[in-house]
C-alpha cells in the first residue's frame, strides 16, 4: 500500500468536509466504491478512512458505513473496544500539531501538553554554569565539534548517576542527543526498517506514535494498566512468532499519560522475555528522575546483559527544557547510532553538555530535583482533588508515582474530543484520550498537565471542565 497516497486521499476528503461540500451526517462512499472511484487498492481506501476517523472528520457506524462527523454535537457515548491487538499504520501528526498550536494561544490555561511552568527551573544557576563553561573553555563556542558521541564530562557524570540508581553503565555506552525525542528517533533508525512493527503501551504518549509514523513503522498496542503496567501475557502472545515485532517502545518509569511506575518484577520479566525473543526494548526514561517519593527507579537496561536494549532520556522535563540536552545508552548499536547522529546533527552542542555536567556534578541538580519532585507531587495531588470534587460521578483517576501528568477516565459514555473542543472555546486546553491510542479506546479519557502551580485560574479551569462534562 502507498503510505502517502492514503493520506493524500484522506486530506482531499477532509478538505471537502472543511469547505462544506460534505456536511455533518453525510454518508461517504463505501470502501469498495471509493476504490472504484479513485482507482485505489482496498488497503489504501481503508487506510484513508481510518486516517479521516483518527483526525476526527468521520465516524464509522456499525453495518452502515462511514459518515461525516458532527463536530459540535453533545457529548456522546463511545463504544469500548474489545479488539485483539493489531498492528496499525499511524496518522497522528496533524492532530498532535493542533494540540501544540492550541496551547500557544495567549491566555489559554495550559492543561494540554505536558510541560512544567518555566518558573520551576533554576534559570540563574543555568545561566551561571553556561557562562562559566564558556569562560573555562571558549573554544567550546568556536571549535567545530568532531565527536558525535558527546562531551566526556557529561557522559561520566550521567553514568555515575545511573549507576547510583541501580543501572551500571559505562560512560562510553552513552551518546548525547538533542532531547529524548532524538534519542528515540536514532534508536528506531538503528533497529527498524520502514514497515516494521513496534510494540507500544496503550495508552501511550502521542509523541511516540508520531515518531513511529515518521519512520513508516506500525504500532501494535499492548493494554497497559495504570497500576500494574503493560500486560505481560499480551506481550508474550504478540511476540510468539519470530520476526513479527522488531522493537518495544516503552515508558516504564512514570509513564505518560498515567504517571505509573512499572513494577521491578515486570521490568525483569520483560527484559528476559524480549531478550530471549531478540526484540529490542527502547526504553523512554524521560521522567525517570521525577519520582514523587524521591527514589530513582532503575532502568530495564539494568537487566540487559547482552547490550540488546536501548535506554533514552533527557533533562528537558527535569531541569532545562530550553537546552534540549538528552542522552541514550546505545547498547550494541552504539557505533551505528554514532554514525546516524553524526550524519543528522553532527553533535549535541558541547557547551550545553559542559554546563549541565558541572551543575550535575556540584550537587545543584540534586537540590533542585528534590524541590521539583515535591512540587510535582503536591501539584498532581491537588489536581486530583479538584477533579474528584468537580467531575461527574464514576470518574476514575490514575495514581501517578512520579512526573506531572494525571490520567482521568470518565464514564464510557463521554467523548473527550468534544469536551476538548468545548473547553478550548472557554480558554482551557486539555489532551483528549483519543490522542494516546490508535483505535479510539480512550475516547472517554483525558490527560491533565499538572506541571504548573495550581493557581485560581487552574482551579476555575477544572471547575469549567467538570461543568462541561456534566
Ligand atoms: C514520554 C515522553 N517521551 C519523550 C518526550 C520528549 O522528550 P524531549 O523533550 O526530551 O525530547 C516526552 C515529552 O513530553 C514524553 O512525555
Amino acid at each position: 500500500m502507498d503510505d502517502f497516497l492514503y493520506r493524500s486521499i484522506g486530506s482531499n476528503i477532509a478538505q471537502a468536509i472543511v469547505e462544506g461540500a460534505l456536511k455533518a451526517g453525510d454518508r461517504l462512499p463505501s470502501v469498495r466504491a471509493l476504490c472504484r472511484e479513485r482507482n485505489l487498492s482496498l488497503a489504501t481506501a481503508l487506510a484513508a478512512y481510518r486516517w479521516l476517523e483518527m483526525e476526527g472528520h468521520i465516524e464509522a457506524r456499525p453495518r452502515s458505513g462511514y459518515f461525516v462527523r458532527a463536530r459540535a454535537a453533545p457529548l456522546t457515548p463511545s463504544a469500548p473496544s474489545h479488539r485483539k491487538p493489531q498492528a496499525c499504520l499511524i496518522g497522528v501528526t496533524a492532530r498532535n500539531m493542533r494540540l501544540f498550536e492550541t496551547q500557544r494561544q495567549p491566555g489559554i490555561v495550559p492543561l494540554g501538553i505536558a510541560t512544567p511552568a518555566a518558573t520551576l527551573f533554576p534559570a540563574e544557576a543555568l545561566r551561571r554554569h553556561l557562562n562559566q563553561a564558556a569562560l573555562r573553555d571558549p573554544e567550546l563556542l568556536t571549535r567545530y565539534p568532531t565527536d558525535a558521541r558527546g562531551f566526556p564530562a557529561f557522559k561520566t557524570v550521567l553514568a555515575r548517576r545511573l549507576a547510583a540508581a541501580g543501572t551500571a553503565i559505562a560512560p562510553e555506552e552513552i551518546v548525547a542527543t538533542a532531547g529524548c525525542a532524538e534519542a528515540i528517533n536514532l534508536a528506531l533508525r538503528a533497529v527498524t526498517q520502514p514497515g516494521d512493527t513496534v510494540l507500544v503501551e496503550a495508552p501511550t504518549y502521542y509523541g511516540l506514535l508520531q515518531i513511529l509514523e515518521t519512520h513508516g513503522l506500525k504500532a501494535l498496542e499492548i493494554p497497559s494498566d495504570p497500576f500494574t503496567g503493560p500486560s505481560l501475557a499480551a506481550i508474550e502472545a504478540a511476540t510468539r512468532r519470530p520476526g513479527q515485532i522488531q522493537a518495544a517502545l516503552l515508558v516504564p518509569n512514570f509513564a505518560n499519560p498515567t504517571g505509573s511506575l512499572m513494577p521491578e518484577t515486570t521490568k525483569a520479566e520483560l527484559a528476559a522475555l524480549l531478550s530471549a525473543r531478540g526484540i529490542v526494548i527502547i526504553e523512554d526514561d524521560v521522567y525517570g528522575d521525577m519520582s514523587h517519593n524521591g527514589e530513582r527507579p532503575p532502568l530495564i537496561k539494568r537487566w540487559d546483559t547482552e547490550g540488546q536494549h536501548i535506554a533514552c532520556g533527557s533533562f528537558n522535563k527535569s531541569l532545562a527544557p530550553g537546552l534540549r540536552v538528552g542522552w541514550m545508552v546505545a547498547g550494541r548499536y552504539r557505533q551505528k547510532i554514532e554514525g546516524l547522529k553524526f550524519e543528522s546533527t553532527n553533535a549535541t552542542p558541547p557547551i550545553l553538555q559542559a554546563a549541565l555536567a558541572a551543575y550535575l556534578d556540584n550537587g545543584g541538580f540534586d537540590r533542585h530535583l528534590s524541590r521539583l519532585r515535591e512540587q510535582f507531587r503536591r501539584q498532581t495531588a491537588r489536581m486530583a482533588q479538584l477533579v474528584t470534587a468537580n467531575f461527574p460521578a464514576g470518574t476514575r483517576l490514575s495514581d501517578p508515582k512520579g512526573g506531572f501528568v494525571l490520567w482521568v477516565e470518565l464514564p464510557p459514555e463521554y467523548n473527550t474530543d468534544l469536551l476538548a473542543e468545548r473547553a478550548l472555546a472557554q480558554g482551557v486546553a486539555i489532551a483528549p484520550g483519543s490522542l494516546f491510542s490508535l483505535d479510539g479506546r480512550f475516547r472517554h479519557c483525558l490527560r491533565l498537565n499538572c506541571g504548573h502551580p495550581v493557581s485560581p485560574a487552574i482551579e476555575a479551569a477544572i471547575e469549567t471542565l467538570g461543568q462541561l462534562a456534566r
